[in-house]
């Protein structure tokens, strides 16, 4: 249930948090995975002094580490990231993920591009043997998009644009829309990857692949790394 899965996400948070040292430059992910590691370095700034930088891959996340005092800067404003902690929302045994259930995949995909060593945290029931069962998001800009809606449609990958509780289109922290893909089954990832962000409008997609050095594993006997 709920809370017997935010007790895992908590323990891969607190664990990769150690990760974490005096000096670095750190990427904070998004979701709520990520918001207990960012609870954990909350707690470690104000009560043991820790000090680093972090840069955040959403608005929220950086409203979040602001409130504990953590230094958060803009992206461009450092030159390296030393490590990067993100949520996923599946992830396979040769390091294929999606990501984006939280709309923030553009950003995530940009600090982890510009991250020396890359890690997820995630609870168990994320680990799968084949990805697509989670629908792919996909960040698209509004102008045309009804029509990348219809190629998609015609290629049979079963898209739909995402709405929020309002009814409106969600909008990404670059005003952007998303489309998810539910395709239920992604054999070949690295060719979707390839026609999708060859789609005009495309901005990005949610297909992680190969791009995680470590994964912290939130599991009933405790948090399990994986490495590939
Ligand atoms: C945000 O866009 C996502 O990529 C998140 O990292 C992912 O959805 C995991 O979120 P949870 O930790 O909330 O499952």
């Amino acid at each position: 249930d709920k809370q017997q899965q935010d007790a895992l996400k908590k323990a891969a948070g607190i664990e990769a948090a150690k990760f974490i040292k005096d000096g670095m430059v750190a990427g904070l992910g998004t979701g709520s995975t990520v918001r207990f590691l960012v609870d954990e370095l909350g707690r470690r700034t104000q009560e043991e002094g820790l000090q680093f930088t972090g840069v955040t891959t959403s608005r929220r996340t950086a409203e979040q580490a602001k409130g504990y005092g953590i230094k958060i800067v803009d992206v461009d404003d450092v030159d390296h990231i030393d490590i990067s902690i993100d949520g996923a929302d599946e992830v396979d045994k040769n390091f294929n993920g999606i990501k984006g259930g939280g709309a923030a995949l553009l950003w995530e995909k940009i600090v982890n591009e510009n991250s020396n060593y890359n890690m997820w945290i995630v609870d168990a029931s994320k680990v799968v043997d084949l990805i697509g069962q989670f629908p792919l998001p996909v960040e698209v800009i509004p102008y045309g998009s009804g029509h990348v809606l219809k190629k998609f449609e015609e290629k049979g990958y079963k898209p739909v644009l995402r709405k929020g509780a309002d009814g409106t289109e969600v909008r990404t922290d670059e005003n952007n829309f998303i489309i998810d893909l539910h395709m239920d089954r992604i054999e070949q990832p690295h060719d979707l990857a390839e026609d999708l962000i060859n789609t005009v409008g495309v901005v990005e997609h949610g297909l992680f692949l190969n791009r995680v050095d470590k994964v912290i594993v939130g599991d009933p006997n405790g948090p399990r790394i994986l490495t590939v």
